[in-house]
């Protein structure tokens, strides 16, 4: 597991210093229209294959450093996920992680403080991986993936995967529809956790435009005791309207350690996945 987490991040390490040596910086006032579309050429240039990366929060950091030494919090424009089509400020903190959720509305949409560690996910034995809203197909993440992180001696952890887009993104009204759920993982030996929600891949329906899909590590301050429903993977019962704030609250996770998000639309995996369900 730990040489797997390094050898991702290793890989995640030479995309980002290739893409900030062969990027030059831009400004930064963007309305969810270009990033939406970016969004979009972003997947048409990477997403069918499978070592795409990419980081949304390039122009926060060269904005960061360039406001340096002050140590002062980079000001952006960034989107808001509640609200398609309009510019909010967002601070961004010049930690990868956290500010990756900041620009792509996962805070406050999931959470409200986001994690500063990376959650290393992959599919498909590590050919795929996730990287802060990269766009993956639905093919591509049918089966679960291997999650880690770095976990801290003696603790148990709990792994969330959640979608604020449901139905879509400018009207989420299923809010969150939550993919899969492990509690009392030791360390992050996620095979040894107690499953509450069985994986499903993504699903978004056809023409929804994008979603993205969340995975929050949350350490946990002892044993948990939970009263959830065990929701297996060949049924799409009570997935939706969940709320990852409300369930962290209730078994007093905290905040999240460690996380990481891609996004995925519409492909002709989805209507497999379905039929594959009872109802
Ligand atoms: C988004 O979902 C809402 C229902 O919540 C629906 O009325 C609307 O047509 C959908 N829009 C798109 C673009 O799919
Ligand atoms: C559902 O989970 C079972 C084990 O719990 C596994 O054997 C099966 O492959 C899974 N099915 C799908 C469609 O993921
Ligand atoms: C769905 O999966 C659950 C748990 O694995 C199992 O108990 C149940 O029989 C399955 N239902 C169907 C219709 O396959």
């Amino acid at each position: 597991m730990r040489n797997s987490f390094a050898m991702v991040s290793v890989l995640l390490g030479i995309s980002r210093l290739f893409r900030l040596l062969t990027r030059t910086p831009r400004l930064i006032f963007r309305d969810h229209h270009q990033e939406e579309e970016e969004a979009q050429r972003r997947g048409r240039q990477f997403g069918g294959r499978a070592r795409a990366v990419h980081i949304p929060i390039l122009e926060g950091q060269q904005q960061h450093q360039q406001q340096g030494s002050q140590g002062s919090v980079g000001r952006l424009m960034g989107k808001s996920g509640s609200k398609p089509g309009a510019s909010v400020p967002v601070e961004l903190t010049g930690n990868m992680a956290a500010d990756a959720f900041l620009k792509n509305g996962i805070v406050p949409d999931i959470v409200d403080k986001p994690p500063t560690e990376t959650a290393a996910a992959t599919y498909e034995g590590n050919t795929i991986i996730v990287d802060f809203g990269n766009e993956l197909t639905p093919t591509q993440v049918k089966s679960p993936p291997q999650v880690t992180w770095a976990a801290e001696e003696g603790y148990l952890y709990t792994l969330i995967m959640t979608d604020p887009d449901a139905p879509n993104r400018s009207n989420p009204k299923f809010r969150e529809w939550h993919h899969w759920l492990i509690v009392n993982i030791p360390g992050n030996d996620i095979g040894r956790g107690e499953v509450l929600t069985d994986y499903i891949g993504a699903a978004p329906p056809k023409e929804s435009g994008l979603h993205r899909y969340v995975f929050l590590v949350y350490r946990q301050q002892g044993k948990l005791t939970c009263n959830e429903n065990r929701l297996p993977n060949n049924s799409t019962a009570n997935r939706g309207k969940f709320k990852t704030k409300v369930f962290a609250t209730k078994y007093k996770l905290g905040n999240p350690v460690a996380g990481n998000f891609f996004q995925a639309q519409w492909d002709d995996w989805v209507p497999q996945l379905y039929a594959g369900m009872k109802k």
